[in-house]
């Protein structure tokens, strides 16, 4: 028999998160006198990489947090990127930061990002960071993941003792979801290319996690009925924007299902921002 599949409503949770860190940012102001200030570095001209960064920086005047938009030319050298870092690290104005990625055809910028210091790691991407989190340590969380632990506590979705399934192992989203997860007392299974038989360990979670980057992937054969889905695919389609799980076929068999546009897209910067707040409040903490 099918159920009644309900909608996980991103923008409408990340509208909520933003009035959080409103809110303690009036309270930081209040105290210290300090704005957080939040700031982008951007390598070369990448259309979609200034569209993401412009974003973020709409974001920021949004909730009442200073921005700053640190720019070099495309032809920059390694050495050029990282100097940039650490000259904005060392701005006392600026108590989170974020280097755009991907970085112009041959520059690394991995190693680029894990020069960000910790303590102004607003994308909690970096080696230090992702090493607190795996070993239990405070410290910013990886934004995207972290959106969707925020998404299901939203809706009161049961995490302890509950098995999540998740369909992808990148550094950005899958790695540190497990980790997010056995925070919250999951059990935890991931997923991937070389997985034998996908359809029947999705089955197996009451939550299962699509960060694939390959169109409608999970479908109706991979999710129990009553299971919750949430969606953090973006794959640009003919027919526009299209997750990595099938939003049509899933209805009537999940419990609760994020859409793609409005899902986990908004929870991303609702957390870069959560996660500048708190480095700032670390930071003049005292
Ligand atoms: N703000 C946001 O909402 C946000 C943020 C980040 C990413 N995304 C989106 O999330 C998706 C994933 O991003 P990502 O950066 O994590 O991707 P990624 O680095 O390309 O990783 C994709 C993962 O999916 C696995 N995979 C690929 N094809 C598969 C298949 N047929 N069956 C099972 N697993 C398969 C890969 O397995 P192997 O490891 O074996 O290759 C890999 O682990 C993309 O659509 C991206 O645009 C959204």
């Amino acid at each position: 028999m099918a159920i009644d599949t309900g909608i996980i409503d991103g923008r409408e949770v990340a509208q909520a998160v933003r009035g959080e860190v409103r809110q303690r940012l009036e309270a930081l102001r209040a105290r210290t006198g300090v704005t957080a200030g939040l700031a982008t570095i951007l390598v070369g001209e990448d259309p979609a990489s200034k569209v993401y960064v412009g974003n973020k920086h709409k974001a920021c005047h949004d909730v009442g947090m200073e921005s700053f938009d640190v720019t070099l030319p495309a032809g920059a050298t390694q050495t050029e990127v990282e100097a940039k870092v650490a000259e904005t690290a060392a701005d006392e104005r600026i108590h989170g930061m974020i280097l755009q990625l991907p970085l112009p055809k041959g520059l690394d910028g991995v190693a680029a990002m894990n020069t960000i210091p910790a303590a102004k790691d607003a994308d909690g991407l970096t080696l230090a960071s992702q090493g607190r989190l795996a070993t239990n340590l405070p410290g910013p969380r990886p934004a995207t993941p972290w959106g969707v632990i925020r998404l299901l506590e939203h809706y009161d979705v049961p995490m302890s003792g509950r098995h999540a399934v998740i369909v992808g192992r990148s550094n950005i989203v899958g790695k540190p979801l497990v980790h997010l997860f056995l925070e919250q007392n999951c059990t935890v299974t991931i997923c991937h290319s070389r997985t034998a038989d996908l359809e029947a360990e999705c089955r197996r979670g009451d939550i299962v996690i699509g960060a694939v980057g390959v169109p409608k992937l999970i479908g109706r054969a991979h999710v129990s009925e009553g299971a919750v889905v949430v969606d953090v695919g973006i794959n640009r389609t003919d027919a526009g924007l299209v997750g990595d799980c099938d939003f049509e076929g899933l209805q009537g068999i999940a419990r609760l299902i994020t859409p793609v546009p409005g899902g986990v897209g908004p929870m991303t910067i609702a957390m870069l921002l959560t996660n500048t707040v708190a480095l700032a409040e670390a930071a003049l903490a005292g």
